[in-house]
């Protein structure tokens, strides 16, 4: 679909230059069979990529997994990644594939990755180097055909330096980075979304949006989105549950959205700079109230009531 320098491709609807030319690097590394690690913030698209990769590969007929290495503790994460065989703990009561098997013949994607515990990541190597897993309690190794695309929110170079990444497995995962920037980088693409899920919307909703007014605009392109796309499609749900009539109103957008900090009226902001001036007033003036008084022009009763309202302690 392409409609005025508005592409979707593979579900991720932009108009951003850096997006499509992460489309065409995702188009080209598609057809190779290497690993993939995906970085962007959280609900910025990661796994419609991860998805699109496999989509556009010749394993798009096989299986396309996905799990969430952050979700579980090691020994559950072991086994769901492993499979365990049966008697291998207490319910084990028959021989169970983990997502390896299941993603025979297509991709896995080992969501989260950085969160990985050590120890499920020496063996995730094993996997990765013998092509084979040893589900928990089992005895032979099973033979896996899986392409792994990874992704993650942290620069994973800066977990290994830490210490909580395996530099090994870092160079195994990491074939081809991608890069996918936060919505905030792309100006424009929060308008464009916008338009794309009021018309997704509109068929399954009780509320009908035609228009968006320009102070609810001006809001949503504002907005810092630390949640992504994931973030500005519960916005949107919001709107449609809290808001009536065909235009969606600044009032009708989550709190946080129509009245951040440090616009509008701000109180907020206001009393946190006042609450700055005074204590700069206090400490320059070793913690006397009568000369920071007469430092900010003020009597040392309003002083003192404005250090009380704003919690300020000499
Ligand atoms: N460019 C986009 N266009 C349309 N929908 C998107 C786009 N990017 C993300 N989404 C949607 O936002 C949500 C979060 O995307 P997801 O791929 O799960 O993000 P991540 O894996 O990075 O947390 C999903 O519902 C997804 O369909
Ligand atoms: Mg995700």
């Amino acid at each position: 679909m392409t409609t005025g320098g508005v592409i979707t491709f593979h579900g991720l609807t932009t108009q951003d230059p850096a997006m499509r030319a992460l489309f065409r690097i995702v188009e080209k590394v598609a057809r190779e069979d290497v690993p993939v690690l995906v970085r962007g913030e959280t609900g910025a698209g990661k796994e419609l990529v991860a998805h699109a990769i496999h989509a556009l590969s010749p394993r798009a007929a096989g299986p396309f997994r996905a799990i969430n290495c952050a979700a579980l503790p090691a020994t559950l994460l072991e086994s769901e990644l492993f499979g365990h065989a049966r008697g291998a703990f207490t319910g084990a009561v028959k021989d169970t594939p983990g997502h390896f098997q299941a993603a025979h013949g297509g991709t896995l994607l080992l969501d989260e990755v950085a969160e990985l515990p050590l120890e499920v990541q020496a063996k995730l190597l094993r996997v990765v180097e013998t092509r084979t897993v040893l589900p928990v309690g089992g005895r032979d190794p099973i033979p896996v055909d899986v392409r792994i695309v990874s992704a993650t929110h942290r620069a994973l170079r800066q977990e290994v330096e830490a210490g909580r990444f395996r530099a090994d497995l870092m160079y195994r995962l990491r074939v081809i980075p991608v890069f996918l920037p936060a919505l905030r980088e792309r100006p424009g693409d929060v308008a464009v979304l916008v338009r794309r899920f009021i018309a997704e919307a509109n068929p399954r909703s009780r509320r009908r949006i035609d228009d968006v007014a320009p102070a609810a605009l001006a809001a949503l392109e504002a907005h810092d989105w630390p949640g992504n796309v994931r973030e500005l499609k519960n916005a949107l749900a919001y709107a449609y549950a809290i808001g009536d009539g065909p235009v969606l109103q600044l009032d009708d957008l989550p709190p946080e959205i129509a009245r951040p900090d440090g616009s509008g009226d701000a109180p907020d902001a206001a009393r946190a700079d006042e609450a700055a001036a005074l204590r700069a007033a206090l400490e320059a003036h070793g913690g006397s109230r009568d000369r920071a008084a007469a430092a900010l022009g003020v009597s040392r009763v309003t002083l003192w009531r404005r250090m009380k309202k704003l919690g300020v302690t000499p």
